[in-house]
């Protein structure tokens, strides 16, 4: 079974990339920050509580976004085929959870992509796109936070992973279609 993390900066392109590895790959989506969106859309406990952090560019605590991840485990039966995690694990506490969640179920990480893309390139797509998002975060002041909270306290997880020997490091500039041939590459040598 296959198990993508898809890790990277805020625009490094996570999101338009596991379209088409969910595409060729058939794995089941749980973007962490569309969920969130759901939640704050539907007005629940957690979406309020989210809202608040995720204004100001910041993490929603971690133990949230544990047992929210369990639950959509738990209630998407299709998981148990594999997975692509988008926007999770962010944090050493979340990545060791995640390991300890998959091994429960009988399952692992197969491998982190990681999109690698200069810091001017993310500036320019997320305020490209906070054109049109609606997005409370896609301002420049908030991409400015969740620039600087990706570098002090997800970025280490990419050490993480290399010692986990998981980690592929992908050349995130260039067309969606190039950054993708380089994702297979690295997808089919492990499956
Ligand atoms: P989340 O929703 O995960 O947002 P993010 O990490 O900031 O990343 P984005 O979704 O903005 O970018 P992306 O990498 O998906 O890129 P995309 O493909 O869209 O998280 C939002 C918030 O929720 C967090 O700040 C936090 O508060 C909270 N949260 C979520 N998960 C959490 C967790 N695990 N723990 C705690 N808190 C959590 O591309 C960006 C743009 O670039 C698009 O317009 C796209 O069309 C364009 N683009 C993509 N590829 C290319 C390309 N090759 N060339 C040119 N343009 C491109
Ligand atoms: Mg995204």
């Amino acid at each position: 079974m296959l198990n993508v993390v898809i890790f990277g900066a805020p625009g490094s392109g996570k999101g338009t990339q596991s379209e088409l590895i969910i595409k060729k790959y058939g794995l089941f989506h749980i973007s962490t920050g569309d969920v969130l969106r759901a939640e704050i859309k539907n007005g629940t406990e957690l979406g309020n509580t989210a809202k608040g952090f995720i204004e100001k560019g910041q993490l929603v605590p971690d133990q949230l976004i544990i047992d929210m991840l369990a639950n959509v485990l738990d209630s998407n039966p299709a998981t148990k085929d594999g997975v692509i995690f988008d926007g999770f694990p962010r944090t050493i506490p979340q990545a060791e959870a995640l390991n300890e969640m998959l091994k429960e179920r009988g399952t692992q990480v197969s491998i982190v992509v990681g999109l690698d893309v200069e810091e001017s390139e993310l500036i320019d797509r997320l305020l490209k796109r906070g054109q049109i998002s609606g997005r409370s975060d896609d301002n420049y002041e908030t991409i400015k936070s969740r620039l600087d909270v990706y570098n002090n306290q997800t970025s280490p997880l990419k050490a993480f992973y290399i010692k986990e020997g998981k980690y592929a490091d992908i050349q995130g500039m260039g067309t969606v279609e190039e950054i993708f041939a380089r994702i297979e590459k690295a997808i089919d040598a492990v499956k």
